[in-house]
Order: structure tokens, then C-alpha cells, then sequence
């Protein structure tokens, strides 16, 4: 427990853009600063802080806070292990009191597995420095293997001893649950109910989350011990603290450098890592020899958006290289690529090498990783064309995930040329890659409309009381909210709308002319209605219907904000519904791809896209019920004639929506 002084003393100490910049790069803004939002994946900034309101905040998905909040969302803590954090940050000591057996009881689950692993971190260094197998054992091997001390004691390695189970034994005496134990990976339970140290005998690499606390370990076996060990790593298990996938080595470490030179390395293993800093190269990661996920990069992105891959000149380095290459392009990030000598990494390269030709190495040997790829892949084919096509198709998917039209544009010409190719080729081919892939798209979004169903049905049951629904004059047929099988994907496209509707509506995206011949500006909620009036269509669902008209209705009372106005309104089932749409960005931002849109001819793309497939989602259930008419043998053939003009006109019209659709985004 923290004493009421001390928690003042923290809280007039911790200043938020100090707070976080240890987890974002920000960057001048007015009074302000601004930087990616480390909630949620963006690739513009919409994360605000204020430095004279000592706040943060994130205008795309609304976290943030003071510095004590933002460090309780961003590093999940607790409101007491908040105030430790940043009581450590600025050197306030605290003095805690022994914690009752129930309040001990009462920590979460995370928050004892953190402790835990807080206090395996030191005793694996105590281990090492102060019993005589662990200097003799555990540093010497570190020692022999080049590492500095001062490098061993910045990442916090330690020594599990031999004894089997020394470390279980010590935790449980300092009063450590064996559920912690076992949860967190430390200790590992028999089948006869006994535990035994899953390190024993290794020397420990600890693994830090971007903020500094301790997740998990990797512990390696010895030199000596190595024969018959088939296991060189043992690393964390999975647990609700410890995610391979999501945690970057090194990260807790390098994010400074990483910041500064707007650049990481990635390297593959730990002692690459530690190498490449006693190098004095600090901005650099390793992703554990694994291919990297959509969690690493979404996490390295907050702090760079270039990225270095260095791997061994090997046959399996070049293999490696490769995996998840296009993810980061994807990403936008900007991606190069840097060989070592066949047989060495980065470990062993720095160890034959000064740090100055280590660095002078880097600078010269790093490619862009396109076009590595093509003269690698270019030299393998030889001229056989059955290769070179399987090559162009390669480095075009490549080209077209990333997100820049210009710099796809760049790679184009520059794979052109490295091939001596028509360019236009290569662009026609891209063209129609990015097309399949908004194709694809496009059926996963309208396949996770349909399974959005229930959530669907559940705004249905929210709707307005009958008697209120008048206070806001609704016309009855909007009313019939009964939503058909077949109609789901429509509802869910409906409550698209309705959501873009309360969070953009009153936002200006196109110029139209009126019977006059003047010029007006139309906002989101006019055009959609516009759209849909021109077409002959309404809303089925109740509640899109309802925000619809409301917004019609209010949009040129002064100073009118669709957000503002619905999530105020007076009647709660409005207001409610409004919140829910407001908060729930996962739907729309399939759209857009990111959270909050900025510009309005994005905003634009996204209405007229959403729009497209609602029409195009009627179509189809209009089809669908064609359909069935036509296999009805009770009706005449002149009515048999009709349904077919219909059905035709019917598939013209889906075909046309559907390149609209498609199209839009290109
Ligand atoms: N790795 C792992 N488990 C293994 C083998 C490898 O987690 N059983 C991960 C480790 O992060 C390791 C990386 O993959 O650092 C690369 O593996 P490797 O090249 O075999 O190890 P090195 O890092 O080179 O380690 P050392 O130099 O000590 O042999
Ligand atoms: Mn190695």
C-alpha cells in the first residue's frame, strides 16, 4: 500500500509527455505534441498530448488520460502498480507495508505472475554474481563468449544452477504460490504432482514488455552441457502475461535508439541482439528465429517506419528473409535488407569484427528488399521464362500490398528496369493484382456482415420504447424491424451506414449543383440520403432508418455534430445505440483501415463504398427471391417472361455494383 504523501509526490512528479514518450514517438505539434496511438494500429497520428494539461488523448479511438491512467491502459496495470511504475521512473521511494494474506489473495492473477517474475529476475542475477558456480559457471560463460559485463548487467542476465529444483524451492520459501510458479513457466509440474526449475542449469535471458516488466525468460543451455540436450532455447511457455507473438527481444532496450535513428534492426536471436549493442548499434530486435507477426510490426510501427532485416548470407538466411517481407510492406513500412557473410550472424560477425567495421558494414551492405528480391530471384531464373514469369508474379504481389500508390509506382519502374521490362507491363500486372486482392476483400467484409447477425438483432432490441420512438417522430413503416435470413447482410451494410452516419454525418465530402445552378457543399448524411432517394431505396432496419432522418432533419441546425447530437439525445435507447456505434470502429475501419478517417476524399471512397454495397447486397436478395419465382411452376408464361426481364436486368445491375464495389478503392 502507497501512503497518501507518496502518491501526491508522484503524481505532481510524473509529467506526461516525459510518461509517454517512453512508449511513443512524439513530435512537435503547436502547443502540443502528437504520435501514433500505441492503442490502436493507425498510420497517421491521432494521439494528442498536453503538455500543460499534463493529458493524453487519442481522437481515432478515444484512450488516453493522465499519466497515471495512461500507464494503468498501457501497461495493464493496477492503479497502485501505476503509481509504482512512475515512483520508480522518478526515483520517489516508496514505503509499502506488508500486504495482509487477504489483499495478497486478492492481487490479480497477472499482477502476481509479474511479481513473481519480478523477483526470478534478481534471483537469477544473484545467482550469477554472487554464489561461486554461478561466476565460476553462468558469467564465465557469458565472459567467454565476449559479452561485457556492462552488457550483461543492461539485459539483465542471469544463472539458474544445476540443482534441479533450487529456484522452485527458493520461491516457494519466499512465499510464491506454486500456481504462479507453474503459471508463468518458472517452475514445471510432474506427473507425480512435484515441480522442477525449467531452466536448471542454464544461463537466463529475461524478456521485457516495451514499458520494462518482466514477461518471461529464455534460458540456454551451456557449452558443456549441450551433448544430448536437444534443446538449445527453453523459453516461456504461453500464459496470460506471455505471448511469443507479441513480444519483440530487445524491444525494452532499443526503443530509444530505435526512436532516434527512425530505424530498427531485426535481427534473429538473443545474442544477436546483445552482440549488435555492445557494437554500439542499440537500435535493434529479434523476433526469436520465428517469422515475424502482425503483432511485432504493428508494435515496432509506433516508433519507425523503417525496418533493416538482417540475416545470414546462407541459403536459409536468404529463405528467411523472405517470410513476412510482405506484411511490412503492407504495413507501409519501408523495408531493406542486409546480408552477412555466408555462415556468420550478427553474434558472430561482431565478434570478428571492431564495432566501427561492424557499423561501416551495415552502411554499406543494406539493400532496399525489392529490389534485392528481384536481382536475387532474377539471377536464380537465369533466363529460363518459366521462372521469370513465377519472378514477376512474386515481386508483384509484393508491390501491390503496399499501401503508397507513389511508392508502388517507384518499385514499378525500378523492377522495370532492373529486368529490363516494359513498365507498363509490370503496372497492368500490379493493377490487377490489387483488384483481386480488393476482390477478396470484399467478400470477406460482406461474409463478416452476414455473420454479424446477432449483433444486429441485438441493436433491434434496443430500439426506443414504441412511445418514446414518437418523441422523436418516426414514421410507423420505419417501424418493421424484422430482419430475414436473407436480409442479414443488408442490415449489417444498413448499420455501416448508420454508424458512418453518427460519427461523420454532418462532415462535408462533394460539391453538388442545385436546380439553380448554385453550388452546395453536401455532408455525409445528405449524400447517403441522396443516393438512396435517387435509387428508389430505403432503410429496412429501424434503427439505421431512425439515425438517418434524424440527421437529415437536424443537419443544418447551427452547429450541428452528428456525434455530439446523438450521443446527447434524450432518449437513452437513442443515445445507447449512438455510444455503441460510436465506440465499435472494428466494422467500419474494414473499410478504411484504419480508425479514425481524417481527409474527406477518403471519407468519401468509404460512403460511396458502402453505399455500393448496400445496393449491391438489395440486388442480390432481390435476385435471390427472382430466383425463386422462376422455379415456381404455378405461374403463367407471360408472368415467366417478365421474371426473366427482371432477373436480367437484375444481374446487369449486380454486375455493374459490383465493379463499383471493387473498383472504388483502386
Ligand atoms: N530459438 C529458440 N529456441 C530454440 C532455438 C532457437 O527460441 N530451441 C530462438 C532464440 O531466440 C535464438 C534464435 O532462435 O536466439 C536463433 O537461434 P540460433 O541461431 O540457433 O541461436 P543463436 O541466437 O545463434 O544462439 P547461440 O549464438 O547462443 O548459439
Ligand atoms: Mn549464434
Amino acid at each position: 500500500m502507497i501512503d497518501n504523501a507518496t502518491k501526491e509526490k508522484i503524481l505532481e512528479a510524473a509529467e506526461i509527455v516525459d510518461v509517454v514518450s517512453d512508449f511513443v514517438t512524439l513530435k512537435k505539434a503547436g502547443a502540443n505534441f502528437k504520435g501514433l496511438c500505441p492503442f490502436h494500429d493507425e498510420r497517421t497520428p491521432s494521439f494528442m498530448v498536453s503538455p500543460s494539461k499534463n493529458y493524453c488523448k487519442c481522437f481515432g479511438c478515444g484512450k488516453g488520460g493522465n499519466p497515471v491512467s495512461f500507464i494503468m491502459e498501457h501497461e495493464q496495470l493496477s492503479y497502485p502498480d501505476a503509481l509504482r511504475y512512475l515512483a520508480r521512473k522518478y526515483g520517489i521511494p516508496v514505503q509499502e507495508r506488508e500486504l495482509t494474506p487477504e489483499e495478497k489473495a486478492a492481487e490479480t492473477e497477472r499482477d502476481s505472475m509479474f511479481i513473481l517474475n519480478e523477483w526470478a529476475l534478481k534471483w537469477f542475477q544473484e545467482q550469477m554474481y554472487e554464489t561461486q558456480d554461478g561466476r565460476a559457471v553462468g558469467l564465465a560463460y557469458f565472459r567467454q563468449r565476449g559479452f561485457r559485463d556492462d552488457i550483461v548487467r543492461k539485459f539483465q542476465l542471469g544463472f539458474c544452477p544445476k540443482g534441479k529444483d533450487t529456484m522452485t524451492k527458493a520461491a516457494l520459501k519466499a512465499g510464491y504460490r506454486e500456481q504462479f510458479l507453474v503459471a508463468t513457466g518458472l517452475s514445471v509440474k510432474r506427473d507425480d504432482g512435484t515441480l522442477y526449475d525449467r531452466y536448471w542449469g542454464r544461463v537466463i535471458f529475461p524478456w521485457h514488455t516495451v514499458g520494462g516488466k518482466v514477461v518471461g525468460f529464455g534460458g540456454r543451455v551451456l557449452d558443456v552441457a549441450t551433448k544430448g540436450v536437444a534443446v538449445k532455447y527453453q523459453n516461456s511457455p504461453e500464459s496470460s502475461i506471455y505471448s511469443k507473438r507479441k513480444e519483440l527481444y530487445g524491444l525494452f532496450q532499443a526503443k530509444q535508439a530505435i526512436n532516434k535513428h527512425d530505424l530498427v534492426y531485426m535481427v534473429e536471436g538473443y545474442t544477436d541482439v546483445i552482440s549488435m549493442h555492445q557494437c554500439g548499434i542499440e537500435n535493434v530486435v529479434a523476433n526469436s528465429g520465428t517469422a515475424l507477426t502482425k503483432e511485432q510490426i504493428h508494435l515496432l510501427h509506433r516508433f519507425t517506419n523503417n525496418i533493416t532485416l538482417i540475416y545470414d548470407g546462407d541459403e536459409a538466411g536468404i529463405h528467411a528473409a523472405q517470410r513476412g517481407t510482405d506484411m511490412l510492406l503492407a504495413a507501409g513500412m519501408n523495408v531493406r535488407i542486409l546480408l552477412l557473410p555466408d555462415g556468420d550472424d550478427p553474434d558472430s560477425f561482431a565478434r570478428k569484427h571492431q564495432a566501427v567495421e561492424f557499423r561501416e558494414y551495415v552502411q554499406q551492405h543494406q539493400v532496399d528488399f525489392l529490389h534485392f528480391k528481384t536481382e536475387l530471384l532474377l539471377e536464380k531464373a537465369q533466363g529460363d521464362p518459366h521462372k521469370l514469369s513465377e519472378l514477376i508474379n512474386d515481386i508483384v504481389a509484393s508491390i501491390s500490398v503496399i499501401p503508397d500508390e507513389i511508392t508502388r509506382t517507384i518499385y514499378v519502374t525500378q523492377t522495370a528496369q532492373t529486368m529490363r521490362m516494359d513498365e507498363n507491363l509490370i503496372k497492368r500486372a500490379v493493377s490487377r493484382q490489387i483488384s483481386k486482392i480488393r476482390e477478396e476483400e470484399h467478400k470477406r467484409r460482406v461474409g463478416k456482415m452476414q455473420d454479424s447477425e446477432g449483433v444486429n438483432a441485438s441493436d433491434t432490441a434496443t430500439l426506443p420504447a414504441e412511445d418514446s420512438r414518437q418523441e422523436v417522430k418516426v414514421e410507423p413503416k420505419q417501424a418493421v424491424a424484422a430482419v430475414s435470413d436473407s436480409d442479414a447482410a443488408t442490415n449489417g451494410i444498413e448499420m455501416l451506414l448508420a454508424q458512418l452516419i453518427v460519427r461523420y454525418g454532418e462532415r462535408k465530402v462533394c460539391e453538388v449543383e442545385d436546380e439553380n445552378g448554385e453550388k452546395r457543399q453536401l455532408s455525409v448524411v445528405e449524400f447517403i440520403f441522396h443516393s438512396l432517394v435517387q435509387d428508389g431505396l430505403a432503410l429496412r432496419n429501424a434503427n439505421a432508418s431512425l439515425i438517418m432522418d434524424e440527421a437529415i432533419r437536424h443537419i443544418n441546425d447551427n452547429g450541428f455534430i452528428a456525434e455530439q447530437y446523438f450521443l446527447n439525445h434524450e432518449n437513452p435507447g437513442l443515445s445507447q445505440l449512438a455510444s455503441r456505434l460510436s465506440l465499435d470502429r472494428e466494422q467500419l475501419s474494414v473499410y478504411h483501415g484504419k480508425d479514425t478517417i481524417h481527409d474527406e476524399e477518403r471519407l468519401m471512397d468509404t460512403t460511396s463504398h458502402i453505399l455500393a454495397d448496400l445496393k449491391l447486397s438489395i440486388v442480390r436478395r432481390d435476385i435471390k427471391s427472382v430466383m425463386k419465382q422462376m422455379k415456381d411452376s404455378s405461374i403463367s408464361k407471360e408472368q415467366r417472361v417478365q421474371v426473366l426481364i427482371k432477373f436480367k436486368e437484375l444481374k446487369e445491375a449486380e454486375a455493374r455494383l459490383a465493379k463499383e464495389a471493387g473498383d472504388r478503392v483502386l
